[in-house]
Order: C-alpha cells, then sequence, then structure tokens
C-alpha cells in the first residue's frame, strides 16, 4: 500500500488523544477515515468481539490502540490476526516506552501480537504524552486548583507532544518505510513535575500553580479523596515511582528517524494550550487581587 492507497483506514481510540489526532490528519490528506471506539463514530469495543468484524470492511491499514483491561493482549492478538486474515495490510501499534522490559527479555504481550498477525507493523512507544496536562480531566482540575501532587518527587520525563506521535503515526500508516520499525518517541527535553508546572504557569502567567511532591502514601491518599479509582491510584503511583527514579529519563530519537524532523518542545504545547484558553484558575487567586 501507498500513500496512493483507496482504502479506508481504520482509526481505533478515533476519539482519544493520538487518534482524534490521527483521524483529522488523514482526513485532511484525502484518505477515508473510519475512527472507531465505543463512543466513536463507528462503533468498537475491545470487550464486544460482534463490534470487531463490521469495522474491518475495506480497511487496508489500521492505528491500534489498546484495551488497557487485563485482557488486553489476547484481545490484540486475535484482532490483529482478523484484521491481516480479512485484508489489512499494514497495521500501527500505539504502546508505550515506559512499559520497555530490559534488552533481550520479551517484549510487551500487545506488541509481540502485532508482531506475528502477519501484517507489516510499525510500533509507536511514546513517554508520557504532555497532553496529559490538559486533555486527562484530573491534571487538568489539579493545574486549575494550582496545586499539582504527584509522587515523582524531582525525577524528570521527556513529556512527547501527542501531535508528534499523530505525525509519526499516519506516517507509519501511509507512507513506505515505516515496516518493521519500533520508534521510541520523546520530547527533546527532559522535565521535572516541577518543571512542567513552571512552563504551564509561564504560558498561562498565572502564579499561583506550584507542584507539591509527596509520599507514595501521600499521594495514595490525595487521590483516594479527589474519587481516583483504587485501581488507578495504585497504576499512578508505579508510574510516578518509575519517574521518581529517572527510570526512563533519557531522550528517544524517534520522532527525527520516523520524520526527519525535532520533536515539538513542551513550552510549544503549554503556549498552544494556553492559547485555546486551557488552565484558567477555577477560584479568584486571592494573592492576584489587591
Ligand atoms: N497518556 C499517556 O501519557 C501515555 C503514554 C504512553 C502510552 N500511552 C498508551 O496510549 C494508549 C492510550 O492511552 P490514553 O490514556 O492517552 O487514552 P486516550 O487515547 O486518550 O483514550 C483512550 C481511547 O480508547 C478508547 N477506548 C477505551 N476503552 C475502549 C474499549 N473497551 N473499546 C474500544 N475503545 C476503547 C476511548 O474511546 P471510547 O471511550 O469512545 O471508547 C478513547 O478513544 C494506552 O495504550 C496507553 O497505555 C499513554
Amino acid at each position: 500500500m501507498t500513500t496512493e492507497t483507496t482504502k479506508t483506514i481504520l482509526v481505533l481510540g478515533g476519539t482519544g488523544k493520538t487518534g482524534r489526532r490521527v483521524a483529522s490528519r488523514l482526513r485532511q490528506r484525502g484518505f477515508e477515515v473510519r475512527a472507531a471506539s465505543r463512543k466513536g463514530p463507528a462503533r468498537f469495543d475491545w470487550s464486544d468481539e460482534n463490534t470487531w468484524e463490521p469495522v474491518l470492511a475495506g480497511i487496508g491499514a489500521a492505528y491500534l490502540v489498546d484495551s488497557q483491561l487485563a485482557d488486553a493482549a489476547t484481545s490484540m492478538r486475535a484482532f490483529a490476526k482478523l484484521a491481516a486474515t480479512r485484508g489489512v495490510e499494514r497495521l500501527v501499534l500505539l504502546s508505550a516506552r515506559n512499559w520497555v522490559v530490559p534488552e533481550g527479555q520479551e517484549k510487551l504481550p500487545c506488541e509481540r501480537a502485532v508482531r506475528e498477525s502477519g501484517a507489516q507493523w510499525t510500533i509507536l512507544k511514546p513517554s508520557w504524552f504532555a497532553q496529559n496536562f490538559d486533555e486527562d480531566p484530573f491534571y487538568r482540575g489539579q493545574l486549575e486548583d494550582g496545586d499539582v501532587v504527584t509522587s515523582t518527587g524531582d525525577g524528570v520525563e521527556p513529556f512527547v507532544d501527542a501531535e508528534d506521535i499523530a505525525d509519526v503515526a499516519v506516517a507509519a500508516l501511509t507512507e513506505d518505510g515505516h515496516g518493521g520499525q519500533a520508534y521510541e518517541l520523546s520530547g527533546p527535553r527532559l522535565l521535572s513535575l516541577a518543571d512542567v508546572v513552571e512552563e504551564i504557569a509561564r504560558a498561562t502567567g498565572r502564579t499561583d500553580i506550584a507542584h507539591r511532591p509527596v509520599s507514595p502514601a501521600e499521594f495514595a491518599a490525595y487521590a483516594k479523596r479527589q474519587g481516583l479509582p483504587e485501581e488507578f491510584v495504585g497504576l499512578l503511583n508505579m508510574l510516578y515511582g518509575w519517574i521518581a527514579d529517572n527510570r526512563f529519563a533519557d531522550l528517544a530519537d524517534g520522532v527525527q528517524r520516523a520524520l526527519h524532523r525535532e520533536p515539538r518542545d513542551f513550552a510549544e504545547y503549554a503556549r498552544t494550550a494556553a492559547a485555546a484558553g486551557m488552565w484558567r484558575p477555577t477560584q479568584p487567586n486571592p494573592r492576584a487581587e489587591g
């Protein structure tokens, strides 16, 4: 398949942070797109196999976002195999950089399922998305309140822009030369959560936002008070622990390899989101008055 393809491109997670951007870019370039998810224009539910076959009709390439459920790899294996047997030629999987296992050991089961599907594959392994800070209600709420509480300490992470992930996905879905590639995707800079808050404060002109580093136990208590589900609290504390340990504190070159350009800086993301009206304070700031 080349950019000349007349077949439709399936975008799973079509309402999500990357899927929405992938679908929009593809449409702008004139491709037929089927954006699918539980609440999307085409109904697709990882938990309901009856919805799988219909979204695959007439599809030439597919962007895959897993279910994040316990049986994600089993579903991914079955769906990727089904896609290949229905004539889908290219599969582009959104995986994660932070779940890479040590060199030489088994890769993530979802990645293995796609590699073994029989279709041409490309795997995207991004760092934390910058867009979590405005598109995820938990982070957006903390920033609006001016109190960003985490157990990341002063650890750093190379936050990647979802715009860059979408650009790489579109290239892999529509152009030759990306088959069999695993692209680790990061931003161009390592930032602590304090740095993130500083960038957002600068972009919004707010002086009342701070990062409050706490212990994992304190974060768990805080997150429960905020109403986060228990399993999500545990997952976040684990991911925060990896940031605190600087476990993935290095820059990747996947954006450069796939697109032959540099990734977008967090400051540019923050400026764009602030200009769109994000992170306005929920309460009048008493310090800013009088
Ligand atoms: N966020 C990050 O920082 C980050 C970093 C690295 C990797 N990742 C990976 O990126 C992927 C997306 O994560 P995200 O948290 O950013 O979410 P997201 O893409 O913003 O949203 C998830 C998408 O999946 C759809 N979806 C959820 N459950 C589904 C189901 N059972 N069946 C069909 N579609 C379903 C949702 O749409 P509906 O609600 O309409 O179904 C939505 O479009 C995950 O695999 C995650 O591990 C995320």
